[in-house]
Protein backbone atom coordinates (compact mmCIF):
# COMPACT_ATOMS: atom_id res chain seq x y z
CA UNK A 1 0.00 0.00 0.00
CA UNK A 2 1.14 3.49 -1.02
CA UNK A 3 2.35 5.35 2.29
CA UNK A 4 0.15 8.50 1.69
CA UNK A 5 -2.86 7.73 0.43
CA UNK A 6 -4.96 10.88 -1.12
CA UNK A 7 -6.64 10.55 2.36
CA UNK A 8 -3.75 11.45 4.12
CA UNK A 9 -2.45 14.15 1.59
CA UNK A 10 -5.92 15.93 2.52
CA UNK A 11 -4.27 15.81 6.40
CA UNK A 12 -1.70 16.81 5.33
CA UNK A 13 -2.66 19.96 3.88
CA UNK A 14 -5.05 20.21 7.02
CA UNK A 15 -2.13 20.45 9.10
CA UNK A 16 -0.06 22.73 7.33
CA UNK A 17 -2.95 25.30 7.11
CA UNK A 18 -3.43 24.28 10.87
CA UNK A 19 -0.07 25.86 11.39
CA UNK A 20 -0.94 29.04 9.20
CA UNK A 21 -4.48 29.64 11.01
CA UNK A 22 -2.21 29.59 14.37
CA UNK A 23 -0.01 32.46 12.91
CA UNK A 24 3.19 30.70 14.15
CA UNK A 25 5.01 31.00 10.91
CA UNK A 26 8.27 31.24 11.50
CA UNK A 27 10.37 32.65 8.97
CA UNK A 28 13.84 31.89 8.70
CA UNK A 29 14.47 35.01 6.85
CA UNK A 30 12.39 37.84 5.37
CA UNK A 31 11.22 37.52 1.95
CA UNK A 32 11.12 40.16 -0.12
CA UNK A 33 8.93 38.50 -2.82
CA UNK A 34 5.57 36.67 -2.63
CA UNK A 35 7.89 33.34 -1.95
CA UNK A 36 11.24 32.72 -2.61
CA UNK A 37 12.69 32.82 -6.16
CA UNK A 38 16.08 31.09 -6.96
CA UNK A 39 18.83 33.87 -8.00
CA UNK A 40 19.11 32.08 -11.47
CA UNK A 41 15.30 31.86 -11.96
CA UNK A 42 12.14 34.59 -12.04
CA UNK A 43 8.13 33.93 -11.74
CA UNK A 44 7.88 33.80 -15.73
CA UNK A 45 10.81 30.74 -15.42
CA UNK A 46 8.78 29.05 -12.44
CA UNK A 47 5.78 26.82 -12.87
CA UNK A 48 3.91 24.38 -9.99
CA UNK A 49 6.85 21.88 -10.57
CA UNK A 50 8.53 24.69 -8.07
CA UNK A 51 6.23 23.89 -5.30
CA UNK A 52 6.22 20.53 -5.87
CA UNK A 53 8.09 17.75 -3.98
CA UNK A 54 7.38 14.05 -4.88
CA UNK A 55 10.59 12.97 -2.87
CA UNK A 56 8.15 11.14 -0.42
CA UNK A 57 6.76 9.24 -3.00
CA UNK A 58 6.85 5.32 -2.14
CA UNK A 59 8.24 5.83 1.06
CA UNK A 60 8.90 2.38 3.25
CA UNK A 61 10.18 1.16 6.41
CA UNK A 62 12.57 -0.61 7.35
CA UNK A 63 12.89 -3.80 9.47
CA UNK A 64 13.20 -4.02 13.14
CA UNK A 65 13.86 -0.30 13.06
CA UNK A 66 12.30 3.29 12.98
CA UNK A 67 12.62 4.88 9.77
CA UNK A 68 12.10 8.71 8.79
CA UNK A 69 12.01 10.53 5.68
CA UNK A 70 11.70 14.29 5.72
CA UNK A 71 10.71 17.49 3.55
CA UNK A 72 12.39 20.47 4.40
CA UNK A 73 14.10 23.19 2.64
CA UNK A 74 17.06 21.33 1.80
CA UNK A 75 15.32 18.87 -0.07
CA UNK A 76 12.14 21.08 -0.98
CA UNK A 77 14.10 24.71 -1.73
CA UNK A 78 10.12 26.58 -2.63
CA UNK A 79 10.03 25.43 1.37
CA UNK A 80 12.79 28.82 2.22
CA UNK A 81 11.04 31.45 4.45
CA UNK A 82 7.14 29.79 4.39
CA UNK A 83 7.39 28.18 8.00
CA UNK A 84 7.03 24.63 7.35
CA UNK A 85 8.25 21.41 6.34
CA UNK A 86 7.06 17.73 6.97
CA UNK A 87 8.78 14.41 8.13
CA UNK A 88 7.23 10.57 7.48
CA UNK A 89 7.43 8.27 10.40
CA UNK A 90 7.13 4.63 10.01
CA UNK A 91 8.00 2.40 13.26
CA UNK A 92 8.25 -1.28 13.26
CA UNK A 93 7.12 -3.08 16.79
CA UNK A 94 8.99 -2.35 19.28
CA UNK A 95 10.57 0.44 17.35
CA UNK A 96 11.96 3.23 19.12
CA UNK A 97 12.54 7.16 17.67
CA UNK A 98 15.01 8.06 20.68
CA UNK A 99 15.42 10.85 22.83
CA UNK A 100 15.85 14.02 20.47
CA UNK A 101 15.25 17.54 19.85
CA UNK A 102 14.03 20.06 17.15
CA UNK A 103 16.15 23.28 17.76
CA UNK A 104 14.17 25.82 15.59
CA UNK A 105 10.49 24.18 15.56
CA UNK A 106 7.85 22.61 17.37
CA UNK A 107 5.97 19.40 16.07
CA UNK A 108 2.40 18.92 14.97
CA UNK A 109 2.59 14.81 14.49
CA UNK A 110 -0.69 13.35 13.04
CA UNK A 111 -1.43 9.37 13.38
CA UNK A 112 -1.70 7.97 10.03
CA UNK A 113 -1.80 4.19 11.71
CA UNK A 114 -1.18 2.27 14.42
CA UNK A 115 -0.50 3.44 17.78
CA UNK A 116 2.24 4.71 19.71
CA UNK A 117 3.38 6.04 22.97
CA UNK A 118 4.60 9.54 22.41
CA UNK A 119 6.42 11.67 25.10
CA UNK A 120 8.09 15.02 26.16
CA UNK A 121 9.82 16.68 29.18
CA UNK A 122 9.11 20.24 30.04
CA UNK A 123 12.79 22.61 31.28
CA UNK A 124 11.63 21.83 34.45
CA UNK A 125 12.05 17.52 34.04
CA UNK A 126 8.44 16.70 34.39
CA UNK A 127 7.49 14.18 31.63
CA UNK A 128 4.24 14.86 29.47
CA UNK A 129 3.81 11.38 27.79
CA UNK A 130 0.87 9.73 25.76
CA UNK A 131 -0.61 6.59 24.11
CA UNK A 132 -1.55 8.22 20.87
CA UNK A 133 -3.71 6.13 17.81
CA UNK A 134 -4.66 6.51 14.33
CA UNK A 135 -6.47 9.90 13.61
CA UNK A 136 -5.01 11.45 16.69
CA UNK A 137 -2.36 14.81 16.51
CA UNK A 138 0.15 15.52 19.49
CA UNK A 139 2.03 18.42 19.59
CA UNK A 140 6.19 18.09 20.74
CA UNK A 141 6.88 22.33 21.95
CA UNK A 142 9.71 23.71 20.01
CA UNK A 143 12.90 22.28 21.94
CA UNK A 144 11.41 20.30 24.47
CA UNK A 145 13.44 16.69 24.14
CA UNK A 146 10.88 13.91 22.95
CA UNK A 147 10.38 10.17 21.88
CA UNK A 148 8.20 8.11 20.10
CA UNK A 149 8.21 4.25 21.03
CA UNK A 150 6.05 1.37 19.53
CA UNK A 151 5.04 -0.85 21.99
CA UNK A 152 2.59 -2.83 19.84
CA UNK A 153 2.54 -6.08 17.25
CA UNK A 154 1.28 -3.74 14.14
CA UNK A 155 3.66 -0.95 12.23
CA UNK A 156 2.65 2.48 13.20
CA UNK A 157 2.55 4.98 10.67
CA UNK A 158 3.14 8.97 11.22
CA UNK A 159 3.30 12.46 9.46
CA UNK A 160 4.93 15.22 10.89
CA UNK A 161 4.61 19.15 10.41
CA UNK A 162 7.51 21.50 11.26
CA UNK A 163 6.85 25.29 12.19
CA UNK A 164 10.22 25.90 10.41
CA UNK A 165 11.63 25.08 7.05
CA UNK A 166 14.31 23.47 8.40
CA UNK A 167 13.68 22.28 11.96
CA UNK A 168 16.93 20.28 13.01
CA UNK A 169 17.47 17.18 14.85
CA UNK A 170 19.49 16.73 17.92
CA UNK A 171 19.86 13.29 18.90
CA UNK A 172 20.37 12.44 22.57
CA UNK A 173 22.14 9.27 22.18
CA UNK A 174 24.25 10.20 19.06
CA UNK A 175 24.92 13.86 20.50
CA UNK A 176 26.24 12.49 23.72
CA UNK A 177 28.21 9.42 22.94
CA UNK A 178 29.13 9.63 19.14
CA UNK A 179 30.98 12.38 19.07
CA UNK A 180 33.78 13.88 21.10
CA UNK A 181 32.63 14.65 24.33
CA UNK A 182 35.80 13.70 26.34
CA UNK A 183 35.27 10.69 28.51
CA UNK A 184 36.69 12.15 31.38
CA UNK A 185 33.53 14.97 30.67
CA UNK A 186 31.17 11.84 30.39
CA UNK A 187 32.33 10.19 33.70
CA UNK A 188 31.54 13.20 35.95
CA UNK A 189 28.46 14.29 33.72
CA UNK A 190 26.65 10.63 34.31
CA UNK A 191 28.83 9.66 37.73
CA UNK A 192 29.86 6.08 36.14
CA UNK A 193 33.00 4.80 35.17
CA UNK A 194 34.95 4.11 31.82
CA UNK A 195 33.46 1.11 31.53
CA UNK A 196 29.64 2.41 31.36
CA UNK A 197 30.82 5.14 28.72
CA UNK A 198 32.26 2.70 26.45
CA UNK A 199 29.59 0.51 26.74
CA UNK A 200 27.07 3.41 26.08
CA UNK A 201 29.98 4.90 22.85
CA UNK A 202 29.81 1.30 21.35
CA UNK A 203 27.24 1.76 19.30
CA UNK A 204 28.46 4.81 17.70
CA UNK A 205 32.37 3.97 17.46
CA UNK A 206 32.46 4.06 13.23
CA UNK A 207 30.67 7.93 13.95
CA UNK A 208 33.90 8.82 16.09
CA UNK A 209 36.58 7.44 14.26
CA UNK A 210 35.23 9.09 11.22
C1 LIG B 1 13.53 34.70 -16.73
O1 LIG B 1 14.38 33.55 -16.72
C2 LIG B 1 14.50 32.97 -18.01
C3 LIG B 1 15.27 31.66 -17.84
O2 LIG B 1 16.00 31.58 -16.65
C4 LIG B 1 15.19 33.96 -18.96
O3 LIG B 1 15.33 33.39 -20.23
C5 LIG B 1 14.36 35.23 -19.02
O4 LIG B 1 15.04 36.21 -19.78
C6 LIG B 1 14.09 35.78 -17.64
N1 LIG B 1 13.11 36.86 -17.74
C7 LIG B 1 13.23 38.01 -17.09
C8 LIG B 1 12.13 38.99 -17.29
O5 LIG B 1 14.21 38.26 -16.41
C1 LIG C 1 5.21 -2.18 26.76
O1 LIG C 1 3.99 -2.81 27.09
C2 LIG C 1 4.16 -3.81 28.08
C3 LIG C 1 2.82 -4.53 28.21
O2 LIG C 1 1.77 -3.63 28.44
C4 LIG C 1 4.63 -3.18 29.38
O3 LIG C 1 4.80 -4.16 30.36
C5 LIG C 1 5.96 -2.48 29.12
O4 LIG C 1 6.39 -1.79 30.27
C6 LIG C 1 5.82 -1.49 27.97
N1 LIG C 1 7.13 -0.97 27.64
C7 LIG C 1 7.42 0.33 27.66
C8 LIG C 1 8.84 0.70 27.35
O5 LIG C 1 6.60 1.20 27.91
Amino acid sequence: MEFLASKSSVYLAIILLFYQALGRVVADMDLTDDFFIPPDQNTTSLNGKYFTYTGLRGFKGQANTFASRKATVKEFPALTSLGVSVMLLEFQPQAVNPPHTHPRASELMYMLDGILDVAFVDSTGKLYSETVRQGDLFVFPRGMVHHQFNNGTKVAKAVSSFGHPNPGTINLPITLFGTQIPNGVLKKSFKVDDQVIALLRSPYVKLITN
